[in-house]
């Protein structure tokens, strides 16, 4: 399968500055070789998703509730993010675990609402910097990766360690290998045949300079980039790395 580079642009893009970003990312997409995604703020999707008609570059949200429709105050359903032409939406980012307190149950539950709304769940996972001292981080991947996704999962997962997340540190190649298989034995595990074709995200600082090594680790499926996702030249370069 192609691989994938989603961009999490987080909470960021007033509507100048998404309109330009898109437009740069969209002259520069034909060229790469791999499925691109990029994920702005809510409030920019429908522009993006205009902005992107007839390009290749797909549109994803960040975050979205389980349910339809109903009395949520504030939240967005993944059928709205649908109606705007998502395709795609990451759930259970750690900034969202951390931030506003989402445990593996809604993570799953969110997932369910992504995938009866046609949306590609893209399924974030990683450890803290405490747990992985502690040895604890195959564990804590592996109980999220068991309790985030449903039977049936068809979608993304994307290894994130924590203390990689916008802080310029990333593992060693040889840490995300080892995770990676890890997450691949959990799914087949879990999903049978099926989870030995999903993609394997890796993030936390990918950019241009680290990209080509960090995307050519057995089972690295592709990336999400969150910082340089924000920069069309670092995005695209990054892109640019994948050559498998
Ligand atoms: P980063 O963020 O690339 O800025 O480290 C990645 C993410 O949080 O998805």
């Amino acid at each position: 399968m192609r691989q994938l580079i989603a961009g999490n642009w987080k909470m960021n893009g007033l509507s100048a500055g998404a309109g330009a970003l898109t437009g740069a990312i969209a002259a520069g997409a034909g060229e790469v070789s791999c499925d691109l995604l990029v994920c702005p703020p809510f409030t920019q999707v429908a522009r993006v998703v205009e902005a992107l008609r007839g390009s290749v570059v797909a549109v994803g949200g960040q975050d979205c509730h389980a349910s339809a429709s109903g009395a949520h105050t504030g939240d967005i359903s993944p059928e709205m993010l649908a109606d705007l032409g998502c395709s795609a939406v990451i759930l259970g980012h750690s900034e969202r675990r951390q931030n506003h307190h989402e445990s593996d149950a809604a993570v799953h539950a969110k997932v369910l609402g992504a995938m009866r709304a046609g949306l590609m769940p893209i399924v974030c996972v990683g450890e803290t910097e405490a747990e992985r001292d502690a040895g604890k981080h195959v564990a804590v991947v592996g109980g999220q990766v068991a309790a985030s996704l449903p039977d049936g999962f068809a979608g993304v997962i994307a290894y994130e360690p924590i203390w990689a997340i916008g802080t310029g540190r990333t593992p060693t190649e040889g840490d995300v290998e080892a995770m990676h298989r890890h997450i691949r034995s959990a799914l087949v595990a879990r999903l049978g045949a099926a989870g030995g074709g999903l993609r394997i995200l890796y993030g936390g600082s990918v950019k241009p300079d680290n990209a080509a090594g960090l995307l050519a680790v057995p089972e690295v499926g592709g990336a999400l980039v969150g910082g340089a996702s924000l920069d069309a030249g670092q995005f695209l370069a990054i892109a640019a790395a994948v050559t498998v």
